[in-house]
């Protein structure tokens, strides 16, 4: 298993990749808010390091505070029905230079009792900045691309003809392992209660469903993804700094409710957690979906290698056991389960809103990772989730069938 204490240095290179992803974004639209029903990005700046403030002096180690006004501002992100935009300005915000004072002084004091704070909180603030790298990833790509600072990069091979074709592959009736054991390290309050399930068998497609699938399904009545532009009767795609004509063998990234309008057109479903898991990893408990080798570039799109996706039939080394691939890479997957506690669960007593506020059967349960995914996120207890019409997201997703 890879190591599971949190050193300094991990700490670190979190700290300067989400430091990164704010240096894309031109200083003059640091009060932007890219997607209405979340906070500018300015609260983001201070908020990864507010959340460690809080989370080190509240719960580990009670330092004396500095900035109290500034630790609740940025304490916690909001997330309400989609279509319920804020009506704060810019001008409600503090000035950028005193945010980087105050993350820049909480560095500071939690760099130096960083070897007091218990082995969890560790990972929890860790985990916390890593999701965040994502969070800023898909909230610049909501951004006009002159509002953005393209890094230098190399341009990868678009494919213009599809060469997927869409493949079923059985699934037989088994049991599918969910959930996670104590014993197997750090994991989020909603990962723990290891249980298994009885799965009838089913058939699940190898590959997500990609962006020329879903334009028939679009020619024929199907809504328009978000990440989706039209121009002179050609349909084009936002990718996270330019447009480019619609890269047919892409998987395609769409709501939740979009992906069951287009299973429900094929005769389809999505799967359930329980089937995805069963798709994955069988009866077994290996790490990964391939197995038990450690994750690297050629098993997969994800840990922040692309900012975009690569066709659905690259990555063959990803193969499971059932034969679907890119099963954790490439775009998060819908599954058609609410988001819900497993049996025992138990809220984290410093953070007690982390999972619990979100169950509610409005927000659904994906598995796999992005292209903007840390591999930490690849562990198979993992479990992200948003609101099944939450339309922002690097989210994707392959159909089950009922077998003949
Ligand atoms: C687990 C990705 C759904 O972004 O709302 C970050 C992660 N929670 N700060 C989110 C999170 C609090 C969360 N997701
Ligand atoms: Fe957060």
């Amino acid at each position: 298993m890879a190591r599971d204490w949190v050193d300094r240095g991990q700490l670190c290179r979190a700290r300067s990749l989400v430091d990164s992803l704010f240096s894309l974004v031109r200083p003059e639209c640091l009060y932007e808010r890219p997607i209405p029903e979340r906070h500018r990005i300015v609260f983001y700046i201070g908020h990864v390091d507010a959340f460690d403030w809080n989370l080190v002096t509240g719960h580990a180690v009670p330092l004396p505070g500095f900035a109290p006004e500034l630790d609740r501002l940025f304490a916690f992100g909001i997330d309400p029905e989609v279509g319920a935009a804020r009506t704060d300005g810019p001008e409600d915000w503090p000035e950028l230079e005193h945010v980087y004072e105050y993350s820049n002084r909480v560095r500071n004091e939690i760099d130096c009792v960083w070897e007091q704070v218990p082995e969890q909180l560790r990972h929890v603030a860790l985990e916390h900045r890593l999701m965040h790298a994502e969070t800023l990833a898909y909230m610049l790509h909501a951004m006009s691309p002159e509002m953005l600072i393209r890094p230098a990069m190399g341009e990868p091979v678009l494919e213009r003809e599809s060469r997927s074709r869409s493949e079923v592959v059985p699934v037989g009736s088994g049991q599918a392992v969910l959930g996670r054991d104590p014993t197997e390290g750090f994991g989020w309050d909603n990962e723990f209660g290891r249980h298994t399930i009885n799965v009838p068998a089913f058939g699940i497609d190898r590959y997500k469903v990609t962006n020329g699938e879903y334009l028939e399904f679009v020619r024929a009545g199907g809504t328009r993804p978000h990440f989706w532009r039209e121009r002179g009767g050609n349909w084009h795609l936002r990718r996270m700094f330019d447009e480019v004509a619609l890269p047919p063998d892409w998987p395609v990234y769409v709501t939740l409710d979009q992906a069951q309008a287009y299973a429900q057109w094929r005769g389809a479903q999505l799967p359930s957690e329980a089937q995805w898991h069963r798709a994955a990893f069988g009866d077994s408990d290996a790490p990964y979906p391939w197995g038990v080798r450690e994750p690297s570039p050629d098993l997969g799109n994800f840990d922040s290698v692309l900012w975009d996706p690569v066709p659905v039939t690259a990555h063959p080394q990803s193969r499971a056991w059932s034969g679907a691939e890119q099963l954790s890479g490439n775009g998060w997957e819908w599954t058609c389960s609410p988001f819900r506690p497993f049996p025992g669960f138990e809220r984290f007593s410093f953070y007690p809103g982390y999972s619990a506020d979100f169950f509610d059967d409005n927000h659904f349960v994906l598995k796999g990772a992005s292209p903007r995914t840390d591999a930490v996120f690849l562990r198979r207890s993992f479990r992200n989730w948003f609101r099944h019409d939450y339309p922002y997201v690097f989210a994707t997703f392959r159909c089950v069938h009922n077998l003949a």
